[in-house]
């Protein structure tokens, strides 16, 4: 067993009580060749969405049976690839989805209300009166709340939206929702070019394929309103960051919360240079029982499946006849 990244000891000790087990409790940065020289003779490797497992990967580590994602987006997986090698992947679904529900009200609200922009004038020393229109963002309460991509993350947003703060919800989404789940989060299904033109603030909650690459882009900007703001918790390369920073220096839109990025732990050099966004480095999961839970769940899709043949949360069953 291969264990790619730093995790909680208490992980290491639980997969040590199983297998044997190689570990990066260093944390030291594998070129993909140094993954693959550890792989060697592995059948198990517990990876975090930093690690590509693609063809290269697999066809140098033919005796790799399972991949335990410790996220939910996992398009760090050449998942095609893997069921051709009839390797396994899981993710972690579920255990995170409140706590990043929660963070992507924090980063809406903080991208609205200007938290972080007022902050950075505060500590600079900046502040030496009141005036009526410091600061002054846009409103949450009661206004137009926009989710792309209504999985479950997106439907806890929606209900924080709707019931803690009386939002109008609407959402995009590839397939829309049942009735009951409408009405539970109040959410109203539209076009997506509807959700652009209508939306006060806009949450990307979508996973990141080649599929929704570029998602928004400077053409589905335009057709946002300037009094807008833009969320994206999902993955970076679904934003094309170039345009947005050149969209939020412009004020085509108001403002953008970021937790995800092109390049990530890059981040676009324009962004860093506008103040009108926040920036969070893809912490939208971080609290301490959601990680502990990610990291127990991704183990125990590795004991699940090489101890007793079930894993708890695979991507590709099909792999498993
Ligand atoms: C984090 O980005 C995750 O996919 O869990
Ligand atoms: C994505 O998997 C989600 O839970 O929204």
């Amino acid at each position: 067993m291969l264990v790619a990244r730093a995790v909680f000891p208490e992980t290491i000790a639980f997969l040590e009580q199983h297998f044997e087990v190689e570990h990066n409790q260093a944390d030291a940065a594998w070129s993909k060749q140094d993954l693959i020289a550890r792989l060697q003779g592995k059948v198990g490797a517990f990876t975090t969405g930093t690690e590509r497992i693609d063809a290269e990967v697999l066809a140098a580590c033919p005796q790799l049976k399972v991949c335990a994602n410790m996220a939910v987006g996992y398009n760090n997986f050449d998942l095609p690839a893997m069921t051709a090698r009839k390797v396994l992947g899981t993710n972690t679904p579920d255990v995170l989805t409140e706590t990043t529900a929660d963070f992507g009200f924090a980063l809406l609200m903080a991208t609205a209300r200007r938290v972080t922009e007022s902050e950075h004038y505060l500590r600079a020393g900046k502040w030496t009166k009141w005036s009526y229109d410091m600061f002054a963002g846009a409103e949450v309460h009661g206004s137009t709340l926009g989710i792309l991509g209504m999985g479950r993350i997106g439907q806890g947003i929606a209900k924080r939206g709707a019931h803690g703060f009386g939002m109008n919800v609407i959402y995009h989404n590839r397939s829309r929702l049942s009735p009951a789940l409408e009405a539970e989060c109040k959410a109203r299904y539209v076009s997506k070019e509807e959700l652009l033109k209508t939306a006060d603030h806009l949450v990307l909650v979508l996973p990141y394929s080649a599929e929704s690459h570029h998602t928004i882009a400077a053409k589905e900007i335009a057709l946002m309103k300037p009094t807008a703001t833009l969320v994206n918790i999902a993955r970076g390369g679904i934003v094309d960051d170039a345009a947005l920073a050149q969209a939020l220096r412009d004020r085509k839109i108001a403002a953008a919360g970021l937790d995800v990025f092109e390049g990530e732990p890059k981040v676009h050099p324009e962004l860093l240079a506008v103040p009108n966004v926040v920036l969070t480095p893809h912490i939208a999961s971080a609290t301490v029982p959601t990680r502990k839970a990610m990291a127990r769940l991704a183990a125990d899709n590795l004991v699940g499946f090489l101890v007793n043949g079930k894993p708890l949360t695979p991507l590709n069953p099909e792999v498993l006849n």
